[in-house]
């Protein structure tokens, strides 16, 4: 038997669950144009008054399904309403059976990824949606492969990822009885607790989540694949293209626009990202792997572990050099709304960053919000500059921390592929252009981010002679400030 990982999924039924989040869309889009699958279930759930077939239906108009064919997309792709936090998903009993006897392929994809959230709420889709959708496709009839995606930070309080589990503070199963069983509020109050060293619920879950699957994974071939930070695309659908504005891109977005001039970290501190289409190519092809593996040996299989970074590669870059991408780029990305050139100070010192943060951040919005209610005009810098605050709090520990993630495994799936199969599916990371990706990356942002027109980009090249008007007038400010206090002591 050929083991392509093209002809793997030659007329099979494939689930994915997270669907409708980017990597999720991913997937379907690239499964739909290179491949023969028989039907690709998504387990979506209702939303926002859309039921979970109109949403998989609004799903065909998104740029990344440009170049699918719209009766394939609706001949093959269908909507199985399910939740996460419910127990059983909150299917009925035949959908259950059905996808029992009917899935081969699992994508189980779908998260929640604040990592503000409340524990309890993303034990109730982290671990309550994996140990659900184990126990739902426990006795699968035709499953070939599950590949649960986590993340190469579930075990963060490591500092070298290998590919292998981890041992977490906590049983799944108790802590789901926890927080079925505890008040609410005194959960929340014991959360720090619980979560011991890790640095949020996200993460936490995650890891737990990876021992769910140890533990209740008997019977399944099952794979559990982490990717680091996933950024915007390499080719596919477009050059440039992403699905949310989270983590590193958002932190871009907001330095492009000359909003983000200030931020907490540690510059020389290396990043890991990995382009969304390499994450998803990598996941298929992963599948494969681990069909391959169970096909092999079933009896003693023992679930493989893949983790997908970047990790001496050249998209393994500074922190520094990687926030500074809409400061060094070309052309940077929302030019047309800057009025001046955008900047960025990247502090490791808690203290000096606070400082600094007042000077350039807050105060900044606070003039700004002062300016708008005098131009009759809305103000919104002080919100965001506080929302900024708090995503910075948030990301501090991963910004002041390196990992090295170890993809020994997914390299091993790499140079294991025919080369037909490697220009189908590209998941190697050495291979990528930097400077055009993260070029792309820039212009992703302001046309998919912004909806501006990028046609014209050589009009907007950023002069060299331009000054940031804002941060002289904040300097002016703060020069006659210091002037006005040290007048103010001479006369005492
Ligand atoms: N993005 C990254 O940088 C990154 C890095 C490492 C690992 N990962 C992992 O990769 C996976 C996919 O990430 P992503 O970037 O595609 O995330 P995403 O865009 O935020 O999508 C999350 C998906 O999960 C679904 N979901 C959340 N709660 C649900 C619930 N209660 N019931 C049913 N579905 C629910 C969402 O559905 P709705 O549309 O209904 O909200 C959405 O489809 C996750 O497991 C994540 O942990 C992501």
């Amino acid at each position: 038997m050929s083991w392509s990982v093209k002809n793997f999924y030659d007329g099979q039924n494939v689930l994915i669950t997270g669907g409708t989040g980017y990597l999720g869309k991913l997937l379907t889009a690239k499964l739909l144009a290179t491949t023969n699958v028989k039907m690709i279930y998504l387990i979506v759930r209702l939303k926002e008054g859309a039921d979970a077939q109109q949403r998989t239906n609004e799903l065909f108009d998104k740029v990344i399904f440009n170049k699918i064919d719209k009766n394939v997309f609706m001949d093959k792709v269908q909507s199985v309403e399910g939740d996460l936090m419910k127990p059983g998903l909150g299917m009925s009993h035949a959908n259950k059976a059905f996808l029992r006897e009917n899935i081969n392929i699992i994508f189980h994809c779908a998260a929640n990824m604040n990592m503000s959230a409340k524990l309890r709420t993303a034990v109730m889709t982290n671990v309550n949606g994996t140990t659900e959708i184990l126990d739902i496709m426990k006795g699968a009839k035709v499953l070939k492969a599950f590949v649960a995606v986590s993340t190469a930070y579930s075990f963060c309080i490591h500092k070298i990822i290998e590919e292998k589990f981890y041992d977490s503070n906590m049983n799944g199963k108790l802590l789901l009885t926890m927080v079925r069983n505890m008040k609410p509020s005194l959960f929340d109050e014991l959360s720090p607790q619980i979560m011991g060293n890790w640095p949020n619920s996200y993460v936490y879950t995650k890891a737990v989540a990876e021992n769910v699957l140890q533990s209740e994974g008997e019977g399944i071939p099952l794979a559990l694949f982490r990717p680091t930070i996933i950024t915007s695309t390499v080719s596919e659908p477009a050059p440039g293209w992403f699905g949310n504005l989270y983590g590193p891109m958002e932190l871009n977005f907001w330095c492009g626009s000359s909003v983000l001039t200030v931020f907490n970290g540690i510059p020389n501190n290396h990043i890991d990202t990995v382009p969304g289409d390499y994450v998803a190519n990598a996941v298929i092809c992963v599948a494969c792997d681990v069909g391959k593996k169970w096909n092999e040996n079933t009896k003693d299989f023992k679930i493989p572990v893949y983790n997908f970074g970047s990790y001496k590669s050249p998209l393994f870059v500074k922190l520094h050099d990687y926030l500074n991408l809409p400061v060094t780029c070309e052309y940077p990305p929302f030019e047309r709304k800057l009025s001046t050139k955008p900047f960025l100070v990247i502090i490791s010192n808690k203290f000096v960053f606070r400082i600094f943060n007042f000077l350039l951040h807050t105060f900044r919005g606070y003039l700004m919000d002062k300016f708008s209610i005098v131009t009759k005009k809305k103000t919104r810098m002080s919100k965001l500059y506080s929302r900024i605050f708090k995503l910075n709090s948030v990301l501090f520990y991963f910004t002041t921390c390196e990992w090295i993630v170890k993809n020994d495994n997914t390299k091993a799936v790499w140079n294991s592929m025919s080369r037909e199969d490697q220009s189908i599916f590209p998941f190697d990371t050495n291979s990528v252009n930097t400077e055009e990706y993260y070029k792309n990356q820039m212009i992703g942002l302001k046309k998919y981010a912004l909806h501006e027109d990028v046609k014209d980009l050589p009009k907007y090249k950023v002069g060299k002679s331009r000054i940031n008007v804002s941060l002289i007038l904040l300097m002016f400010i703060f020069f006659v400030v210091f002037l006005v206090i040290q007048n103010a002591s001479k006369s005492e």
